[in-house]
């Protein structure tokens, strides 16, 4: 007997040494296609494969998958790329577009005939942004970057170089210096919306990102949301409070040498209140905006008044949408006597503050940096599960299984509602 199990396991072991020989001509065969094949190989690093961990189990929230996304975390074993090999990657369009997916996406009918726009203002971490833009890509959408003109050379090369290769992404056609809670901030989202507007593609809406945004939904999915609204838009809208002194106060953006400060500092001189008797609300810098009401922004005298009154406030992008959208008879107007849009209300962001977790959310599970979380794996559910439509914020330097995770779980969503 035993000869022959001996003999039937080398059968086995030629046979399947003959399959592993063939997947490995496969791959010098791929390989083989030169230098640029193994750096687009790079470019996808799949840990979760590497690794043996299994999304559904951390959506789960099985203690030992996650456990094993802790292990990765406590041994920064994630390796990002960096800018300048997105930049490179991007020399050649043709294979970067076809490694990447970026061909190779399904859509609806429903989604062809509601396009949405999207504002992106990044500054660094192309891989990242990368990442994003892919997460969010259809080919009938319309996207704008906006970099900062202090951003390093790789990663301007790197934008440029997405834009040149993804068809409708483009830079915006002007680029601001973007200081911390300065107008620039809001003028950056303002460039790429008048640039949106020029745009041949006739999105229904526009939503802004940042660079560690990411999407807790299909376009699909959005484009149904999105439906719903019916016009209006979807921003923070709240009363002032405490937060009247950004704009009782001018503010200076520069000291005397002309150089500017890390963010505007107050001066004891009164601003005169905001021009055409407008009520002030705070927000969020960031928003859901209908057609309608960007060209409202964008012509209206009322808004061009405001926007320079604007300029000497502290962080106006956080109170120029918020104010805008209570302007008696814009489009998609909510009453100013209408009670306050909290950003649980508004589904655009889901953002975690460190002063209200156990109160309104369980604890960060990645880290909080200047009270803000940035997830970790173990927030997989919860965010998904929220309602909310981008998460902020998201490093693969903190925690690279969730955003793994999250892409994972945003294909098989695709995949299904394709099936459908
Ligand atoms: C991942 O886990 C789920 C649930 O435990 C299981 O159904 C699925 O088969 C697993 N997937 C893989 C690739 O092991
Ligand atoms: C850029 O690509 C070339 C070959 O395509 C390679 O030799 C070089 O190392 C790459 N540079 C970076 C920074 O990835
Ligand atoms: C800047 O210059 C003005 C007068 O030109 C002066 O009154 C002011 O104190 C200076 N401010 C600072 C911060 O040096």
């Amino acid at each position: 007997m035993k000869p022959l199990k001996l003999h039937l396991k080398l059968r086995n072991v030629i046979f399947v040494f003959g399959t592993l020989g063939l997947l490995c001509t496969t791959v010098i065969f791929l390989r083989g296609n030169g230098e640029k094949q193994e750096a687009g190989l790079s470019l996808r690093q799949q840990l979760t494969v590497k690794y043996g961990i299994n999304c559904t189990k951390i959506y789960e929230m099985e203690p030992v998958e996650v456990g094993k996304s802790l292990v990765i975390r406590k041994q920064k074993i994630y390796k990002g790329l960096t800018d300048a090999a997105i930049a490179n990657a991007t020399i050649d369009c043709e294979w970067f577009v076809s490694s990447q997916g970026y061909n190779d996406i399904q859509v609806t009918e429903s989604e062809r005939e509601f396009p949405l726009a999207y504002s992106l203002v990044v500054h660094q971490d192309a891989a990242l942004v990368e990442r994003l833009l892919r997460a969010v890509y259809v080919p009938h959408n319309i996207y704008c970057i906006h970099y900062d003109r202090k951003s390093s050379t790789d990663f301007m090369l790197a934008m440029n170089g997405l834009a040149r290769c993804i068809p409708n992404v483009f830079i915006a056609s002007k680029l601001e210096r973007v200081q911390y809670a300065g107008i620039s901030r809001l003028r950056a989202d303002l460039n790429c919306l008048s640039d949106l507007l020029d745009s041949e593609v006739k999105w229904k809406y526009v939503i802004n990102l940042c660079g560690q945004d990411f999407p807790l939904r299909t376009n699909a999915e959005l484009v149904s949301d999105l439906k719903g609204l019916k016009g209006r838009n979807m921003v923070e809208s709240k009363w002032p409070g405490g937060k009247k002194i950004r704009w009782s106060v001018h503010h200076l953006l520069k000291n005397n040498d002309s150089e500017y400060y890390d963010f505007p500092v107050s001066t004891p001189e009164e601003k005169p209140p905001p021009p055409h008797n407008i009520e002030m609300f705070v927000g969020s810098a960031y928003f859901t905006l209908s057609r309608e009401f960007v060209y409202f922004v964008h012509w209206s005298s009322l808004a061009k008044d405001f926007l320079a009154w604007s300029e000497d406030t502290f962080s106006p992008d956080e109170h120029f949408w918020a104010t805008l959208v209570r302007v008696p008879g814009v489009p998609g107007e909510v009453p100013r006597s209408d009670p306050e849009i909290s950003e649980l209300i508004s589904k655009t962001h889901l953002v975690k503050w460190s002063y209200l977790e156990n109160d309104l959310y369980p604890e960060c599970t990645g880290v909080s940096v200047r009270s803000v979380c940035i997830y970790g794996a173990a927030e997989l559910r919860w965010l998904l599960n929220y309602g909310h439509w981008f998460a902020n914020k998201v490093d693969p330097t903190v925690d690279p299984v969730l955003i793994e995770c999250l892409e994972e779980k945003l294909e098989e969503k695709r995949r299904r509602l394709a099936v459908n």
